[in-house]
């Protein structure tokens, strides 16, 4: 990695984010994971959000397939599960409880929060495809404290003075 592009994770290493799984049906019908920290909301009406997905992951032709994709919140439980789902090759969902969404998708029983989308769009992001969906439903558990996301390491949520 060139110095300028250590320079530039490293900045935005400096963004505290939460911690999502995207989970998405294979086109075998096998629920896959992926962990990602790039959920964002784009708009309240119509409600959209938005996440960006490497073209070097091994989950690509996967999500690029899917009509439907889901995003689901992690807590500070889940730790090992979003270490998990980020190991190249480790996109199993088998071991995890999971509930079948409204519109098919498979979604974590352990979310804190969920998303269920439509593919809206899908736009070129350099090495990165940034996917926008159209939430069909979603919903949280009312309770959990996030799973935090800050200059490369899992942290928990602190109050603020
Ligand atoms: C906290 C965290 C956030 C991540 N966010 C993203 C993301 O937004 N988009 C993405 O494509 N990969 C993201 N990744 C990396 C993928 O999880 C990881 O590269 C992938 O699962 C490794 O296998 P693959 O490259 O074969 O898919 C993130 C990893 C971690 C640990």
């Amino acid at each position: 990695m060139s110095q300028d592009s250590r320079a530039f994770r490293d900045a935005l290493g400096h963004f505290a984010t939460g911690v999502a799984v995207v989970t998405v049906r294979d086109p075998s019908g096998a629920p896959l994971g992926l962990t990602i920290n790039s959920f964002a909301s784009v708009s309240l009406n119509p409600p959209l959000v938005l996440w960006s997905l490497d073209r070097a992951s091994d989950r690509f032709e996967a999500f690029m397939k899917a009509e439907y994709f889901g995003v689901n919140i992690l807590g500070g439980e889940s730790q090992a599960l979003s270490h998990r789902l980020s190991r190249k090759g480790d996109s199993c969902l088998d071991g995890e409880t999971l509930r079948r969404g409204p519109h098919g998708v498979p979604m974590l029983e352990c979310a804190i929060a969920h998303f269920e989308c439509r593919v809206e769009q899908r736009h070129d992001g350099g090495d990165h495809v940034i996917f926008v969906g159209r939430v069909l439903d979603c919903g949280h558990s009312g309770h959990g404290a996030p799973l935090v996301y800050y200059r490369g390491r899992y942290r928990a949520l602190g109050e603020a003075d």
